[in-house]
């Protein structure tokens, strides 16, 4: 299963701290353990099960994130110099978990793919955290994967959360209807 996990999430090597490194696979071999989709299905399923005719894989939707949220940070650390403080690792490994918990969202119900009544009531940010304390994941990651998402925007997000949080929205809003 590790090297299922390593073979779909390439960007887990970017993060260099080892034992940190260990938790994220950890966590998504938990998820995909646990989960009604195996981890070759999350590279066929569409990113969003809201979306009609969506083309876009799970995997594409979420490595795209993962990309664009390191891009973005390495630009602010270029142009801003020591002006801003971003942990690369946390903002990886982050970005990187921010949607583990949605493989506990999906059933399959007459063959097709859809969110559970569970998932609904207890949304992948909420079932992401569960996976990543399991796993001793520390706090500054647990914030990112708590305020990733709208459920987030209630409160103040650090900076690896807020570059997360809009890689993710750019990713995803475009394909919106
Ligand atoms: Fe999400």
């Amino acid at each position: 299963m590790r090297e299922k996990i390593l073979e779909i999430w390439p960007e887990i090597e970017w993060i260099k701290n080892k034992e940190l490194k260990e938790k994220v696979i950890n966590c998504w071999i938990y998820a995909v353990e646990n989960s009604v989709l195996s981890a070759e299905d999350l590279k066929v399923i569409p990113f969003s099960l809201l979306i009609k005719d969506c083309n876009i894989t799970f995997m594409t939707h979420k490595r795209t994130a993962v990309q664009l949220a390191v891009e973005m940070a390495n630009v602010m650390k270029k142009n801003f110099g020591d002006q801003i403080k971003i942990d690369m690792d946390i903002l990886t490994a982050g970005a990187i978990l921010i949607d583990v918990g949605k493989l506990l969202e999906y059933e399959i119900k007459d063959n097709k793919l859809t969110t559970s009544e569970a998932g609904k009531l207890v949304r992948h940010p909420f079932s992401g955290l569960a996976i990543a304390d399991r796993f001793s994941v520390p706090p500054e990651v647990q914030h990112i994967i708590a305020t990733h998402s709208k459920e987030g925007d209630f409160g103040k997000r650090t900076v690896e959360s807020i570059i997360v949080h809009h890689a993710d929205f750019v990713s995803f809003d475009p394909f919106k209807a």
